[in-house]
């Protein structure tokens, strides 16, 4: 039976070293760090999300500020606000939550905020200093989940990893810090003519696919790492990832569950990336 990768207890245990660091910032009289959060439209799943990034700014004693706009929301407001907080002295990090309403070019948005304060690590500029292996701030999922093999002390050097998933937020950034650590990567995608071939030789495999049950227990080899980011409602509407968690916890040597896995550590990320925004400010 596998190990079971505690993403809750990591990201918990993150949180407070976030949380120690601003103490002694608050005790030194020092300014804290501040996170803005522009959230537009009515999307239901974007509201929890960032329901629970301000939850997470206020338990590691960070401020936290949430910009609101309503479904019609013009892309010139969107980008004034961002040039404003831009050019604010007392705004550290700038999360623009996705998705955006329809008619606005998410990559001009993205592309308006100061890579200083880039906490998601979505500009381009970002992105190019991952891919040249300098990355000043990391996307949140891929980075919580390097801390959550380090935390287990997975070896990734000379390893077949296998990510399923080539987004620009989770599976091309992960082979990106994959390749940094020595692993050789293979990236699968949805033209992908044998998923299986490829995971049933992975060492570690990353499913990123948002495909409930996509990878089965018969698909990978024993003592297989097996990261699962999906996060899919199954037939009864829970929560499942992409991998089916019985099959796969019978051969993997450790395995993150749904929920309670990466999610936490994609949370804790973020506050990682706005304390390096203010250290870098
Ligand atoms: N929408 C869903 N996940 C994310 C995220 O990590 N960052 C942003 N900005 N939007 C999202």
């Amino acid at each position: 039976m596998a190990t079971i990768i505690d993403g809750k207890a990591v990201a918990a245990k993150v949180r407070s070293e976030v949380a120690s660091e601003v103490a002694k910032l608050s005790q030194a009289g020092k300014r804290i760090p501040c996170l803005a959060v522009i959230l537009a439209g009515d999307n239901k799943a974007s509201e929890v999300y960032v329901r629970n990034k301000k939850k997470d700014c206020a338990e590691v004693g960070f401020v936290s500020r949430e910009i609101d706009f309503d479904n019609d929301v013009t892309e010139s407001e969107l980008l004034k606000t961002i040039a404003e907080l831009n050019a604010d002295d007392g705004v550290d990090g700038i999360l623009c939550q996705l998705p955006l309403p329809k008619g606005i070019d998410e990559n001009t948005v993205l592309r308006a905020i100061d890579p200083c304060k880039d906490v998601d690590a979505f500009h381009p500029y970002s992105a190019g200093l991952i891919m040249q292996g300098q990355p000043e701030f990391l996307p949140c999922t891929p980075a919580g989940i390097m801390r959550l093999l380090d935390e287990y002390a997975i070896d990734v050097i000379g390893k077949e990893c296998v990510i399923i998933g080539r987004s620009n937020i989770v599976g091309k950034p992960m082979a990106q810090l994959l390749i940094a650590r020595s692993a050789t990567v293979t990236v699968c995608h949805t033209k992908t003519s044998d998923l299986a071939f490829h995971t049933k030789r992975a060492d570690v495999i990353i499913a990123a696919a948002g495909k409930a049950g996509l990878v089965s227990g018969d698909m990978i080899k024993d003592g297989a790492v097996v990261i699962d980011v999906g996060m899919n409602r199954d037939a009864n509407g829970a929560l499942c990832g992409d991998c089916d968690y019985e099959s796969c916890a019978q051969k993997a040597s450790f395995i993150t569950p749904v929920p309670g896995g990466v999610g936490p550590m994609t949370r804790a990320m973020l506050l990682i990336n706005t304390m390096t925004a203010y250290n870098k400010h």
